[in-house]
């Protein structure tokens, strides 16, 4: 994707709704000479999240819509555009987007999932790994597209899993992970 021009970072919008952990490193590492992105812009559906005290600490704009109503995807899109934002990078961000506003920022959504896709879409991924006795699990950095999980994988990690694990340690573990892969998947689809 030939987004990044000259030596200008890539314009990026992470979209959040509970802890913000991915948000956190992914700000990291957007500090980092390497790094092809910047973090302009965060937004979260909710008022609550633990993540915006990230842009608190980082002094990143962020704005928070209620995500009841298309009118917050109308009022997300001029946000976008005046932030002149270039990337979305969903972390842990728990609404789904519409096919309208997906298809105007066409491969430029990515997404982390806790699971190794395509296996394990959705919610309560940890849980149903754990009950269907996996020996692996893991995480996947995917491209958004209008069906939930299922955009081009990018990068995945495999996680193994110990016999006496449980959906909460396992969920730990791969988080770990997933703060590593994420900007690895950045540098994989940006570094020339
Ligand atoms: C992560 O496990 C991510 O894969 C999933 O939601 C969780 C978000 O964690 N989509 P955090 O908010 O980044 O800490």
């Amino acid at each position: 994707m030939a987004l990044l021009t000259g030596s200008k970072k890539i314009k990026t919008a992470v979209f959040i709704s509970g802890s913000g952990t991915n948000l956190n490193s992914l700000i990291k590492f957007s500090k980092l000479k390497k790094s092809p992105i910047s973090i302009n812009l965060i937004i979260s559906n909710n008022v609550k999240s633990k993540g915006l005290k990230f842009g608190k600490i980082h002094k990143i704009k962020k704005k928070i819509f209620n995500f009841r109503d298309s009118i917050s995807e109308k009022k997300i899109l001029t946000e976008l555009k005046k932030n002149k934002i270039d990337l979305i990078c969903l972390a842990g961000f728990m609404k789904i987007l519409s096919r309208p506003f997906i298809s105007k920022f066409k491969g430029k959504i990515l997404n982390i999932h806790p699971s190794l896709l395509p296996k394990y879409k959705g919610l309560n991924t940890h849980q149903r790994v754990i009950e269907n006795n996996e020996r692996y699990s893991g995480c996947s950095v995917h491209f958004v597209n209008s069906k939930l999980d299922s955009g081009k994988i990018i990068l995945q990690k495999k996680v193994r899993i110990l016999r006496n694990d449980t959906y909460k340690t396992l969920a730990k573990k791969i988080l770990l992970q997933e703060h590593i892969l994420y900007p690895k998947a950045i540098m994989k689809i940006f570094s020339p």
